[in-house]
C-alpha cells in the first residue's frame, strides 16, 4: 500500500502572511525613501570589518523572527549600504532607481513568470516586445526592430557583438569557432565591455581598434577610414563599427551618421553603444543629438542609467529581430512546442539566458508611471543643471573645468597658483578619496588628457542646485586640508 506523504506547507505563505511581512519591508523601503536628505549618501568612514560583523548572519535553521529578520535589513539598508536614490550621489553614471520600478519589481517577483518561453509568460513575453519595439521605434529603427531586456550595458554590448560577429563572419562560425580575422572598431573613449566582448567571442582584445578621437572625445571618422585601411592591406576584414552615443567619461556623442556611412561603404555592421546617451530618444529637443543611430544594426540602451529604473535593466535592440535567433537560437529537445498552437517569439532562444526573470516590469512600469514627457523634462533638466555646475566650477578660483558633456562634469581641484601636474594628479586621487570616505557628496573620476580629476554625472531625479553647490563646497574644505598638508583619513 503506497504512503501518502502529509502536506507539508511552512514555505507556503497565505496571503494574509505575505501582506503582512511585505507591509514591513515596505516600511523599511519607504523609511528609506524619507531618509535621503536627513544624512549622508555613505555612512563616513565605513570599513569592510565593520560592514560584515553588521550583515553577515550565519543562516539559520529555523526561521528567524520576522521582527528580528525585518530588523536586520532594516540595519543594512539603512546603516551600512550607499544611497544611490540620494540627491549627492553623482558617481558613474548610476540611476537612481523609481519608485514605481521598486514596486514593480515585486510583482515581477510574485508572479515569477519565466520569460524565456512564450507559453509561460504569454503577458510578460508581449510587454517587453511591445517595450523594445516602443524604444527601438523612439531611435529611428524600423518595423523589423526589437530585442530584450537584459542585465546592462555590458551584457547588450555583448549580444550585440555576438549577432554582428556571425552576421558578418558566418552563423557557420556558431560551429567551427572564429577562424576569420575580423576587426573591431571603436574609440579611444569607448567602454571597456566592447574589449570584454571581443575576448568572449574568441576574437581577442588585439582585434578591437581604438580608433583616435578629436578634441571634444568623439572618434574621428578620417581616423577611422585609416585604421580600416590598414586592416585591408594587412588582410584582415573590417567587421564592426561601434559608435558611442554619450562616452562613459565626457558624455561626447561620436559623429554617428559619419560612421554609420563608414560601415555602411564598406559593408560592416553598425552598433551603437548608446548606454547613456540612449535615453535622448525621449526629448523631442535632444533626440536630433543622436542623428545617424536609426542607420544601426544593434543599439545597447541601459534603462538603469538615466531612466533610472532599478538595476538591473539594460537593453539590446536589434534592426531585424531575427538576428537574434540567427545567433542564439538552439534546440531543446525537452522544449517541445506542438506547430499550429498560436503563440509567440521565445526570449529564451534569442539570447544568451535560458531562463529569464521579468525584468521588463520595472521599466515598463516606470515609463506607465511617469510617461514620456516627464522623462524628457528631467533629462533636459539633468544637463541644464551641469551647466549650473560647469559654470560655478569656472568662477570659483580653486577648480578647473576639463571637460562637460551632456549631463557629466569633470573638474580638478586646483588651488590657485598650482601647477605642478604630478602634484595635481596625486591631490585629486586623494581628494576622490576623502570625499568618497566622507559620504556627504559621491562623485567619482575621470582621466581628461592625462588629468585626474573628478566627475558627477547627473542620471538622478532627486538632484537640484544645492546638491551641486555642497560638491563644491565639500570639494573646497577637504581640498584646502589635504593642500595644506593637513588632517588626511588616508595612508600616506
Ligand atoms: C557607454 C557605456 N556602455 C556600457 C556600459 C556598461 O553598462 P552596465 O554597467 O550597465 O553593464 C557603461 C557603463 O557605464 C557605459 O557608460
Amino acid at each position: 500500500m503506497a504512503q501518502r506523504p502529509a502536506p507539508f506547507r511552512d514555505l507556503d505563505w497565505d496571503p494574509e502572511r505575505a501582506r503582512a511581512f511585505a507591509d514591513e519591508i515596505v516600511g523599511v523601503w519607504t523609511e528609506l525613501l524619507g531618509s535621503f536628505r536627513d544624512g549622508p549618501v555613505v555612512p563616513p568612514h565605513l570599513t569592510q570589518e565593520a560592514v560584515r560583523e553588521a550583515v553577515a548572519l550565519d543562516v539559520p535553521d529555523d526561521p528567524m523572527p520576522p521582527d528580528a529578520l525585518v530588523a536586520h535589513l532594516r540595519e543594512a539598508v539603512l546603516d551600512y549600504s550607499l544611497k544611490s536614490g540620494h540627491p549627492a550621489h553623482l558617481a558613474y553614471i548610476t540611476g537612481t532607481g523609481t519608485v514605481p520600478g521598486a514596486a514593480a519589481d515585486l510583482l515581477a517577483s510574485g508572479l515569477n513568470p519565466n520569460v524565456g518561453g512564450w507559453l509561460l509568460s504569454p503577458a510578460a513575453t508581449e510587454i517587453e516586445l511591445c517595450l523594445t519595439r516602443w524604444l527601438a521605434g523612439l531611435l529611428g529603427l524600423p518595423e523589423t526592430a526589437g530585442g530584450m531586456i537584459v542585465a546592462g550595458g555590458g551584457v547588450a554590448n555583448f549580444i550585440s557583438l555576438k549577432v554582428a560577429r556571425d552576421a558578418m563572419a558566418g552563423v557557420k562560425t556558431r560551429q567551427t569557432g572564429v577562424t576569420a580575422k575580423l576587426a573591431i572598431y571603436c574609440s579611444e573613449e569607448a567602454h571597456v565591455t566592447i574589449d570584454r566582448a571581443a575576448d568572449m567571442l574568441g576574437l581577442g582584445t588585439e582585434a578591437v581598434r581604438h580608433v583616435p578621437v578629436d578634441e571634444a572625445f568623439r572618434m574621428r571618422p578620417d581616423a577611422l577610414l585609416e585604421a580600416i585601411r590598414a586592416d585591408l592591406s594587412a588582410g584582415v576584414s573590417p567587421g564592426i563599427v561601434v559608435g558611442t552615443a554619450g562616452t562613459t567619461a565626457t558624455g561626447s556623442i561620436e559623429p554617428l551618421d559619419d560612421l554609420a556611412e563608414i560601415a555602411a561603404e564598406h559593408g560592416m555592421w553598425f552598433h551603437v553603444d548608446a548606454a547613456y546617451g540612449g535615453a535622448l530618444g525621449l526629448s523631442d529637443e535632444l533626440r536630433p543629438l543622436l542623428k545617424g543611430i536609426e542607420r544601426a544594426d544593434s543599439i545597447t540602451l541601459d534603462p538603469h542609467k538615466w531612466l533610472s529604473t532599478p538595476l538591473g535593466s539594460g537593453c539590446i535592440v536589434v534592426r531585424d529581430i531575427q538576428s537574434l535567433s540567427d545567433s542564439f537560437g538552439v534546440y531543446a529537445a525537452y522544449v517541445h512546442e506542438e506547430e499550429g498552437i498560436d503563440r509567440g517569439l521565445n526570449l529564451g532562444f534569442m539570447g544568451p539566458q535560458f531562463s529569464r526573470g521579468f525584468d521588463a516590469l520595472k521599466v515598463w512600469v516606470s515609463l506607465l508611471a511617469h510617461g514620456r514627457k516627464a522623462y524628457a523634462t528631467r533629462i533636459e533638466h539633468d544637463i541644464e543643471l551641469t551647466r549650473y555646475l560647469a559654470a560655478c566650477v569656472e568662477e570659483h578660483p580653486d577648480f578647473e573645468l576639463l571637460a562637460t558633456g551632456l549631463s557629466i562634469c569633470c573638474f580638478r581641484y586646483r588651488p590657485e597658483g598650482t601647477d605642478d601636474e604630478e602634484h595635481l594628479n596625486r591631490l585629486n586621487e586623494r581628494l576622490l578619496s576623502e570625499l568618497q570616505l566622507d559620504g556627504r557628496v559621491y562623485p567619482s573620476n575621470a582621466i581628461v588628457h592625462g588629468r585626474f580629476c573628478l566627475r558627477t554625472c547627473i542620471v538622478n531625479f532627486r538632484t537640484e542646485a544645492d546638491d551641486l553647490d555642497l560638491v563644491l563646497e565639500v570639494a573646497a574644505e577637504l581640498g584646502a586640508k589635504l593642500h595644506a598638508g593637513a588632517s588626511s583619513t588616508l595612508p600616506s
